[in-house]
């Protein structure tokens, strides 16, 4: 590197391979450290370096893995989803309905799906911070899979988890050979999903118990 470069910042790229192991939306990573050419020619690397995801600078995504969820999970996936759904879910539904939503999720609820490998879940640092649940749909041709639930630790939200896992499932939708995905996305979730690319189809309705259903927003994205 020449003494006389007047760059302030250099980009080293990490050629993550596409592999579960790293979050899709986390491939191409750049490696972003600032560096004085006055200062530090010729002398180490900086310290401290922070890894984004390129085109989402301000969202830090540090080393996010996205695995299929394992027997063991369930307690983070039972806490993280009734979290969310009383963080988050509550800006769009009433108390009684949240209450009803949170009381019908146990953990062993989750351990059918789990065994049949269809619940992924994000983790960061070791800690599991978000899940994904994606199966086929059964009254279609095969072709369209559900996302039967997205739900991201609201400790950690907006972080770019929610589409980190939205890519992975859309991936594997595909490698299954669907071509089309839908959900039944609740209301507060409707933007993130348009942001993902689906379209409203439209207005559903979730039964949870005989005297609670849920309004939805049935979605749908060709892959
Ligand atoms: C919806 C949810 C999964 C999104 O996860 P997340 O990790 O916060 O989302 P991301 O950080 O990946 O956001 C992706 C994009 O969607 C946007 N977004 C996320 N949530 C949003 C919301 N509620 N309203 C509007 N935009 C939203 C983000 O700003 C971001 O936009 P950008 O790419 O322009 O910056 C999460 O908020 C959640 O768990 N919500 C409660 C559970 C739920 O309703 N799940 C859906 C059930 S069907």
């Amino acid at each position: 590197m020449s003494k006389n470069s007047t760059a302030s910042q250099f980009f080293l790229e990490i050629n993550a391979l596409n592999d579960v192991s790293v979050a899709s939306n986390a491939t191409n990573m750049s490696a972003i450290f600032t560096f004085n050419p006055e200062e530090h020619y010729g002398i180490s690397l900086p310290l401290n370096i922070s890894f984004y995801t390129r085109g989402r600078k301000n969202k830090m995504v540090d080393a996010l893995t996205i695995r299929n969820a394992i027997e063991g999970d369930e307690d983070d996936i039972y806490n993280i989803h009734t979290e969310a759904i009383k963080k988050k879910c509550s800006s769009h539904y009433g108390t009684e309905d949240v209450d009803v939503w949170v009381a019908r999720q146990s953990k062993a609820k989750y351990l059918p799906s789990i065994a049949a490998k269809e619940i992924i879940v994000a983790e960061k640092l070791g800690k599991v911070v978000g899940f994904g649940h994606l199966l086929h749909c059964k009254e279609s041709d095969g072709k369209t899979m559900q996302i039967r639930g997205l739900f991201v630790d609201p400790d950690c939200g907006v972080k770019g988890v929610g589409s980190a896992l939205m890519k992975e499932m859309e991936k594997r939708a595909r490698d299954r050979s669907a071509d089309c995905l839908i959900v039944q996305s609740s209301l507060n979730a409707v933007e993130f999903y348009r942001k993902c690319g689906f379209i409203p189809l439209e207005m559903t309705t979730h039964q949870m118990s005989e005297q609670s259903c849920l309004q939805c927003h049935k979605m749908m994205k060709k892959l």
